[in-house]
């Protein structure tokens, strides 16, 4: 049994903005399942709150450029897995988690070295780890602290720190006065640590100092190591490939499987596909598109309207799917050009397109579920978990053969395409209406689809590998 402390900055079902949120809400308690014992640290947001929490420590000391900021910890235990919230009301009790009125927090690197500090608080004053477990940028400060600040602690000794890259796209980057703010050494501002183009560059100083790196699938460890997935970082990934390994996101089929899905109309199964016919009605009425649209494939979306999700693709083949036999139904919020165009896209073609701009959990179940097709062009995508959850529901996906979509997806469950061009996107979903038509041979793909195996145990099983090589056993 190895001893996990593992810091993010969301954990499902407390707050979620994305799919770092499922997998923290999921690979902990997989994990403790397979005999480990696991910690999670994360911020008390605004809203974080359920019957079962406890007041665990009153104001732990967090210190920071001398100066002690005011920080209670609370607690909750789910399945054998203790949660613990920060609760430091001036950085966490806010009207956005990263975000407010489209705008990143201007103190971000500050809100997230408390997340830090307090993690490693939490281990010096009551209780220690043996691995820490960290997450994207936001927790990339705690090897850095842990290695300059207290790498005497003989409470932290022989402590060993994991960083898993969900995303390279999103670094951390601050102005140069960042370093004196976060109370790190000058000495750290240079091109071999966290300098980055004149910046600070909070992730890059936990690649460096981390003790071991893990992607979200095996592909996107290999792609990261070149230019055109690096986002600059490439050489220094490539200099750490020795230390770096691929492990796919599992999902959690508690909360994404048809046949038990509290949020749909009908329940349906490999075995009784029915039910599946009344959760597309139910979309196509609730979104008033045509009876009609019942007798072509719908497309379903479901994503963060963000550069990587290939939405520049679709805005490029949107006429042009116009004519083709099928519906399309996307759900998300981001990008105010992406928003605007799905506006227009149903202003234009009511019997074609309908959108749900903003974040629904319950939306995303009912997509997944009444969609026949699920569409995610990314242009780059670490794994991605709406293509495993699609499978699932028997709604074949069209994907961009990259990171763990291409990890995840092929011909007999899916449609890949390779290059990241318009045409060779509408050429994917072409041949999957196409095939939408010939109902024995689609059926056949829903169930082979339906039939995967992506839940969490075992990838658990490599992390607590390397968790027990990381600590020589
Ligand atoms: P990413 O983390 O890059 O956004 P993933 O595919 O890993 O992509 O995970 C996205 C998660 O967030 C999925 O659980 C998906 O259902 C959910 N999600 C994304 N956008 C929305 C939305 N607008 N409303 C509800 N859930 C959403
Ligand atoms: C990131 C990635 C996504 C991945 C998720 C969970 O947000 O964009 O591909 O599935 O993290 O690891």
């Amino acid at each position: 049994m190895s001893k996990i402390m593992m810091v993010a900055s969301e954990v499902a079902p407390f707050i979620k903005t994305g799919g770092l949120a499922d997998v923290m809400g999921s690979l902990p308690a997989a994990l403790v399942r397979a005999g480990e014992s696991v910690t999670v640290v994360m911020p008390r947001y605004r809203g974080v709150d359920a019957p079962d929490f406890y007041r665990l420590r009153e104001d732990l000391p967090v210190w920071l450029n001398g100066f002690r900021h005011r920080v209670d910890i609370d607690a909750c235990d789910r399945e054998g897995v203790r949660y613990l919230f920060v609760d430091a009301p001036w950085f966490y009790n806010r009207d956005g988690v990263y975000t407010s009125g489209g705008k990143d927090w201007g103190d971000n690197h500050i809100r997230y070295a408390i997340l830090c500090l307090a993690a490693l608080a939490i281990a010096r004053e009551i209780d220690a780890p043996e691995i820490f477990h960290v997450h994207d940028w936001q927790t990339a400060l705690l090897p850095v602290y842990q290695k300059s600040w207290f790498g005497g602690d003989p409470r932290l000794i022989g402590a060993k720190t994991m960083l898993t890259i969900h995303n390279l796209g999103y670094q951390g980057r601050f102005g140069p006065s960042a370093m004196g703010e976060l109370g790190l050494d000058q000495g750290l501002f240079h091109s071999g640590v966290m300098e980055y183009h004149g910046d600070v560059n909070l992730l890059k100083g936990g690649l460096l100092e981390s003790d071991w790196l893990t992607t979200v699938s095996p592909r996107y460890a290999q792609e990261i190591q070149t230019a055109e997935y690096g986002f600059g970082l490439e050489g220094l990934l490539r200099e750490r490939s020795h230390s770096l390994t691929g492990i796919l996101n599992g999902v959690d089929y508690r909360d994404w499987d048809p046949a038990t899905d509290r949020f749909l109309p009908a329940n349906y199964s490999p075995e009784d596909l029915s039910g599946k016919q009344a959760c597309k009605r139910d979309l196509i009425e609730y979104f008033g598109l045509p009876p009609e649209a019942m007798d072509r494939p719908l497309i379903g979306i479901v994503s963060r309207f963000a550069e990587q999700k290939g939405f520049d693709l679709i805005e490029q083949i949107a006429g042009a799917l116009a004519d083709e036999p099928m519906s399309l139904v996307v759900l998300g919020s981001g990008n105010a050009h992406w928003e605007n165009m799905f506006r227009h896209l149903t202003s234009w073609r009511p019997d074609k397109f309908a959108n749900w701009i903003g974040f629904s959990n319950e939306m995303a179940h009912k997509i997944e579920a009444g969609s026949d097709i699920f569409l995610m062009p990314s242009r780059y995508e670490p794994c991605g978990l709406n293509q495993i959850y699609s499978l699932k529901y028997g709604t074949p996906p069209v994907v961009r053969a990259t990171g763990g979509l291409d990890d995840t997806i092929d011909g007999e469950t899916g449609f890949k395409f390779w290059e990241y061009h318009p045409d060779a996107l509408l050429k994917g979903v072409r041949y999957a209406i196409q095939k939408w038509f010939d109902r024995d041979g689609w059926q056949e793909r829903m169930r082979r689809g339906m039939a995967k195996d992506y839940s969490w145990d075992r990838s658990a099983g490599e992390y607590q590998r390397l968790y027990a090589q990381l600590l020589g056993r």
